[in-house]
C-alpha cells in the first residue's frame, strides 16, 4: 500500500509591525473605504529589516516542527515556496536548514508565486506517495514589501508580509493529500510580473529608477483569471479525489480578494460559512497566504479531525493549483 502525506504540524509567523489602510492613505492617494470594499483589507504586516525572509521561515517552521512533536533530525527534505528569497543564490531552504540545524535534509527553493505552497504541497505529496522521502518540511515565505512600487497605489496596497509551514508525513490510513491538481499559463506572465532584476533585464544603476525593477500587475486581468482557475481546478481536484462539493468541510483560498473568494464560494456552490477568511488582518501574503489561513483555522477550531478540506490557490506564472486533503494525522 502507497501511504499518504498527512499534515502533522503547521506553524505561521508575521512581521510584528502592523500598517493599517489608514497608515497608508497618508502616504499614497487612497482610503480605507477603498481598499476595504475593493478587497476586504484592513490591514497588513510589514517586516522590517531585521526579518527577512529566512527568520520568518525559521519562525513558522519552529512552530510546525513543536506541533509535529517529532525529532527535528527525522525531516528529511525542506521545501521553501518562495520568490523573493533572501538571496537569489543560494537557495534559501538552505539557510533555514542551517537555523534549524537539520542536517539531515535535503533542501531547495520552489518558485510559483501565489501558487507556491500548493505546488509544493503537490510535490511533497508525491514524493512521500512514491516512497523517495518521509517526513518533509514544507514552507512557504514572501516579503512583497521588498518588492512593491510604494509609489503604485493599485498594487502597494494588496499586499502583506508572512511565512508559513506544514510538516508531512507518510500516513497508512485514510487522512492526508487526497488530490492535486496544477496549472499555468507562461503566455500570459505580463499580466503580474517583476520585469528587471534577472538575467534578462538585468539591474543596472539607471535600472534601479525604473519602476520596473518592481512588481507590476494588471489587477482586472488577474482577478478575471483568478476566478476562472481557481474554480476549475478547485472542482477538477474535488472530482479527482471521487467527491462532490458538498462534501467539503472547509475551504482555505487563496487570500488575494474577498470578492474573489466569494465568487469562488459561488462557482463551488459552497456557502460562505464553509470557506475560511483571514485577509482583513493580512492582506494578500503571497506563498504564505494558504498556509497562514490553514493554521488560523486549526488554531481557531475549524479543523476537526477527518475533515475534507480544499485548498485552492492562483498566482504570478500565470500559475494555480488546488488540493484536496483530509485534515488529521
Ligand atoms: O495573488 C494574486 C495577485 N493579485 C490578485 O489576485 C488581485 C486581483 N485583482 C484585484 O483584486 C482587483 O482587480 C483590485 C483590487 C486590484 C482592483 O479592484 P478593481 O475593482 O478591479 O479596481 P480597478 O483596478 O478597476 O480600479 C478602479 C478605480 C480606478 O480609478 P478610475 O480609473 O475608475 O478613476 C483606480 O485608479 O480605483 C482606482 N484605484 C484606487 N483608488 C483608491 C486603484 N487602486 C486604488 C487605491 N485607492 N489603492
Amino acid at each position: 500500500m502507497r501511504p499518504s502525506a498527512a499534515i502533522i504540524g503547521w506553524g505561521m509567523a508575521v512581521p510584528q509591525l502592523v500598517v493599517t489602510n489608514d497608515d497608508l492613505a497618508q502616504r499614497m492617494e487612497t482610503s480605507d473605504i477603498w481598499i476595504r470594499s475593493r478587497t476586504g483589507i484592513a490591514e497588513r504586516r510589514i517586516a522590517e529589516p531585521h526579518e527577512y525572509t529566512s527568520v520568518l521561515a525559521t519562525r513558522a517552521a519552529q512552530q510546525a516542527l513543536e506541533r509535529a512533536a517529532i525529532d527535528p533530525q527525522s525531516i528529511d527534505l525542506i521545501m521553501l515556496a518562495t520568490c523573493t528569497p533572501d538571496r537569489l543564490f543560494p537557495a534559501t531552504a538552505c539557510t533555514i536548514q542551517a537555523n534549524l540545524g537539520l542536517t539531515r535534509a535535503a533542501a531547495f527553493d520552489l518558485a510559483a508565486a501565489c501558487s507556491g505552497f500548493l505546488y509544493g504541497l503537490s510535490v511533497a505529496a508525491g514524493l512521500i506517495q512514491g516512497g523517495a522521502h518521509r517526513t518533509i518540511l514544507l514552507v512557504a515565505a514572501d516579503l512583497f514589501s521588498h518588492i512593491l512600487n510604494w509609489n503604485d497605489r493599485s498594487t502597494a496596497v494588496l499586499f502583506g508580509d508572512g511565512a508559513g509551514a506544514v510538516v508531512l508525513q507518510a500516513h497508512f490510513g485514510p487522512l492526508g493529500v487526497l488530490s492535486s491538481v496544477l496549472g499555468a499559463s507562461g503566455a500570459d506572465e505580463a499580466i503580474m510580473m517583476m520585469e528587471a532584476g534577472g538575467t534578462r533585464l538585468p539591474l543596472t544603476p539607471e535600472l534601479l529608477h525604473d519602476e520596473r525593477r518592481f512588481f507590476s500587475m494588471n489587477g482586472r486581468e488577474v482577478f478575471r483569471h483568478a476566478i476562472r482557475e481557481m474554480g476549475t481546478s478547485a472542482l477538477e481536484a474535488v472530482a479527482a479525489a471521487g467527491l462532490t462539493t458538498a462534501a467539503i468541510d472547509l475551504v482555505v483560498p487563496h487570500q488575494a480578494n474577498t470578492r474573489i473568494i466569494e465568487a469562488l464560494a459561488r462557482r463551488l456552490n459552497i456557502p460562505l460559512e464553509r470557506v475560511f477568511i483571514n485577509i482583513e488582518r493580512y492582506g494578500n501574503t503571497s506563498a504564505a497566504s494558504v498556509p497562514i489561513a490553514l493554521c488560523e483555522a486549526a488554531d481557531a477550531g475549524r479543523l476537526r479531525h477527518g475533515d475534507t478540506v480544499l485548498l485552492t490557490a492562483f498566482g504570478g506564472g500565470l500559475t494555480w493549483a488546488s488540493t484536496v486533503l483530509r485534515w488529521g494525522s
